[in-house]
């Protein structure tokens, strides 16, 4: 069976968007995964269509109502992990993506306005996800994030030119450069060691830049990767 994405939203018409081309459209057109959408406003109940109300306690904008959004989880299907898109949730990590890509699929709520009436998100225990420290004006372009970024793990969708082990956070590092014809261009020349054609000088010369590059650039990445190699017996276990 294929992997399934399900996006709740009042916005069907921006899926699949961009994910109908390239690796994840094709992938897409043959089966690998499929992809429905919910529309939120189906489940409106009043003659106006309302999804959405003022905030209690005041302010501006408008929240989406726990009973509408409910009424459209439930026509979501129930095996699937179910996460609300918000700015509020824990940061979307690769790991996570990999654990996402390895199940069933997922059901993603995207909100609006100033977001969802929190009770429906608790008490449908809905995981709550972000895809970065800032603030979009609807969770449909997160949804296309994350699903963009599992899609392309599922099997098959690379294909066996590319592979997903070295990228960037896979082994806890940023990934290291990357260098094509024509080795000299601009006056600027590729780094020699890469065409030495010697694969253990290559490969210890991608782990340093790798370590070099998450080190002055995400401090944050560097020290957790440090905490899990200190857990390994041997230094010499962390180069392979
Ligand atoms: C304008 S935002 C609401 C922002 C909310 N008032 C806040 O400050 O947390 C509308 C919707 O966009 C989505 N969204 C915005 N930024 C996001 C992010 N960084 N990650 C995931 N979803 C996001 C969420 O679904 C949110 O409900």
């Amino acid at each position: 069976m294929s992997w399934r994405a399900v996006v709740l939203t009042l916005f069907p018409d921006m899926f699949p968007g961009p994910l109908a081309l390239s690796l994840a459209g094709r992938a897409l057109a043959d089966g690998v995964w499929a992809l429905r959408t919910i529309d939120i406003r189906d489940f409106a109940t009043d003659r106006h269509r309302s999804v959405d109300d003022v905030p209690f306690g005041g302010g501006a904008g408008m929240v989406l109502r726990p009973d509408v959004v409910d009424a459209a989880l439930a026509a979501a299907d129930p095996d699937l992990p179910a996460i609300c898109l918000t700015p509020r949730g824990a940061p979307l990590t690769q790991a996570r993506v990999r654990d996402l890509a390895a199940g069933p699929g997922v059901a993603l709520l995207c909100g609006r306005y100033e977001g969802v009436d929190q009770r429906v998100i608790e008490a449908r225990g809905l995981e709550q996800v972000s895809v970065g420290d800032y603030v979009l004006s609807g969770g449909e372009p997160a949804a296309l994030v994350l699903l963009d970024a599992a899609v392309r793990l599922l099997p098959g969708v690379m294909g066996a030119a590319a592979s997903a082990e070295d990228d960037s956070f896979s082994a806890g590092l940023l990934e290291y450069p990357h260098y094509t014809r024509p080795a000299e261009w601009q006056g600027r020349a590729v780094p020699p060691v890469l065409l030495s054609g010697n694969h253990a000088a290559i490969a210890a010369w991608r782990q340093e830049e790798a370590e070099r590059i998450t080190r002055e650039r995400r401090p944050d990445l560097w020290a957790a990767y440090r905490a899990g190699a200190d857990r390994l017996p041997a230094p010499a276990a962390r180069r392979n």
